[in-house]
């Protein structure tokens, strides 16, 4: 298993267009094994925390209906409930069958205690 060392959450000082940012969530709100399942305008996100960086992914698994926030989360990756499909939380990426196609994931700014993201932001998946 590889370390969790994602470079996501940086602090307000740091903010750049963050006109186009939304809140998700309290940051306390997200405990290690915990992931918390946010919606907005439609969409629904997982949001996780490993170590203590944030990440932001989209809830819904790319293999069919599970829910990726009540998934089994295992180092830096989730399985999928559903058909126990993996993906690497901090970059969206499989990490396991049947899943085929990348999870979407969005820069998880970390403001003032609270989970924000662009939710227009288009993320290469690795
Ligand atoms: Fe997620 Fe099938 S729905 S692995």
């Amino acid at each position: 298993m590889k370390p969790c060392d994602g470079l996501e959450v940086i602090d307000k000082e740091d903010m750049t267009n963050g006109d186009a940012r939304v809140v998700l969530c309290d940051a306390a709100q997200v405990a290690p094994d915990m992931p918390l399942r946010c919606e907005r305008d439609g969409m629904a996100y997982a949001v996780f925390v490993l170590g203590d960086r944030y990440y932001v992914i989209s809830d819904t698994c790319t293999h069919g209906p599970g829910s990726l926030s009540e998934g089994y989360v295992e180092g830096c990756e989730v399985e999928c409930p559903f058909h126990q499909g993996r993906f690497d939380i901090r970059t969206g990426a499989v990490r396991s069958a049947p899943c085929s196609i990348p999870v979407r994931t969005w820069t998880a700014y970390l403001v003032n205690g609270h989970i924000e993201i662009d939710p227009d932001e288009v993320r290469p998946n690795a």
